[in-house]
């Protein structure tokens, strides 16, 4: 719940981001092969073995050398390296050989971190076996903390400065004054235009700019089309290989024509969570998305939130912040779980204009722990017509570096 503030993260995130698909890029700033097929474009590697088409499929069967955290779909596997990388405030090359920045297939070079964090994964599957039933209680950031030396000495700093309230942390304090969940969620949903105007609109297709570690941290523009309760597809225009991201209750993923493995599904949590993340712009279905809720407060930007934290038996949590002026959704935080434990993604919303008189978000920052979507909305269109196809996955093979 409160952590002590670290000068050094935001420096030290930045990293991670750039390096994070810096193989991505250099590819994309390698000369393109002749005569590009249209998109969505044919696969440069094989089909990964074992996968049958259309599956996730498990990141052994993707990557080169994967020794502990076998049995998880890529996306988890990658989630497990924003764990890492968080966990210990080091960038990919932290670890991994410093010949990534140009071949992807260098990820698999051990190094002694490599070793080292290979123990790691066992011991922290061990202790929590034995002490902890199982469940992923302690995990890399339990001990790491953002220190690749955990500190084995407490500290006079923070047992003696002040405790800044961490939006992000899994643990979550109800607390016995907050308002009751019914009244948040009612005030919301006044304060977002209201029940009436809110059950007119039911699709929307947005326009605007998309500043990502995809991008080069450059704005390109955006488009997104979104419908209720839960469909989403959004385009960001790098030029001939666009990125996409296609969301369609079922299905859910993202496909970055110039990375190393360019379609990625999303699973377990993360599939679950694209959900919620499309019904926050859809206030009454996000009211009830869930089963039960916690009652909080947090901080946003310096002004006070009421956090409504929504449970689900077997899903992750998502904290809802309503700002306690506006009654508004502000932020959003949930997590993805990985082999390592849980890892946050947070959406923040701002910027609300006036859409068919429904108060809308024209600003959305999407922040997890290996990289940030900086979106800006121009134009928002109430209620266009939408088809079934326009959400589908890419018809494209699952591909591998092996
Ligand atoms: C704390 C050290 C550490 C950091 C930081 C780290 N990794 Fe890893 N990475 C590992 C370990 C350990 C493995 C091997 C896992 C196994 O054997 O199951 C690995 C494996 C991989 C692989 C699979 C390579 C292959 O072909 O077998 C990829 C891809 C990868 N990491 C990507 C990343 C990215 C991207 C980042 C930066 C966001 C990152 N890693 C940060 C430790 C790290
Ligand atoms: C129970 C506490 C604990 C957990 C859990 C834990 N670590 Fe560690 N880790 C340590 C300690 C203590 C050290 C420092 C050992 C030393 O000083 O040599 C360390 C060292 C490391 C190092 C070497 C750092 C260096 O300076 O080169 C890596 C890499 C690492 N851990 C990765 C991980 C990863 C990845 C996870 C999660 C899978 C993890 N650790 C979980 C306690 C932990």
């Amino acid at each position: 719940m409160t952590f002590r503030a670290r000068r050094g993260f935001v420096a030290a995130a930045t990293v991670v981001i750039v390096c994070l698909l810096g193989a991505g890029y250099e590819a994309s700033q390698a000369p393109k092969p002749a005569a590009p097929a249209p998109k969505p474009a044919a696969p440069a590697a094989p089909a990964a073995s074992g996968a049958a088409q259309g599956q996730p499929p498990m990141a052994e069967n993707v990557y080169l050398n994967v020794q502990v955290l076998k049995g998880i779909p890529v996306d988890q596997f990658n989630d497990a390296m924003g764990m890492f990388a968080s966990a210990l405030l080091l960038d990919c090359v932290g670890c991994h050989h410093g010949t990534i920045t140009s071949d992807p297939k260098a990820f698999a070079i051990s190094t002694p971190r490599i070793e080292r964090a290979r123990q790691m994964v066992v011991m922290m599957n061990n202790i929590n076996r034995l002490y902890f039933g199982g469940q992923k209680r302690v995990t890399c950031f339990t001990c790491h903390a953002g220190d690749p030396t955990p500190e084995p000495s407490p500290s006079l700093r923070l047992q003696y400065s002040e405790l800044i309230t961490d939006t992000t942390s899994f643990e979550f304090f109800p607390d016995i004054a907050a308002p009751p969940a019914e009244k948040v969620l009612a005030r919301y949903i006044e304060a977002s235009g209201g029940a009436k105007a809110l059950a007119s609109l039911r699709s929307f297709a947005a326009t605007g700019t998309y500043l990502g570690f995809e991008t080069s941290d450059t704005e390109v523009p955006f488009e997104a089309v979104v419908r209720a309760p839960e469909q989403r597809a959004e385009k960001a225009e790098t030029g001939a290989n666009d990125l996409l991201w296609y969301f369609n209750g079922n299905q859910a993923g993202r496909y970055h024509p110039d990375t190393p493995i360019p379609l990625i599904q999303f699973t377990g949590w993360s599939l679950i969570g694209s959900k919620i993340d499309t019904k926050s712009f859809f206030p009454t279905e996000l009211a009830k998305a869930f089963q039960t809720f916690q009652m909080g407060y947090g901080e946003v930007e310096g002004k006070e939130t009421i956090v409504a934290r929504g449970i689900n038996k077997g899903e992750s949590p998502v904290n809802l912040h309503f700002d306690s002026a506006t009654g508004l959704l502000v932020r959003l935080v949930r997590w993805v779980d990985t082999l390592a434990g849980p890892v946050p993604v947070q959406i923040d919303y701002s910027d609300f204009r006036d859409v068919a008189g429904v108060k809308m978000p024209f600003a959305w920052t999407r922040t997890w722990t290996n990289g940030q979507g900086i979106i800006k909305i121009k134009d928002i269109r109430p209620n266009v017509q939408v088809n079934d196809a326009q959400f589908a996955r890419p018809n494209v093979p699952t591909t591998s570096l092996r």
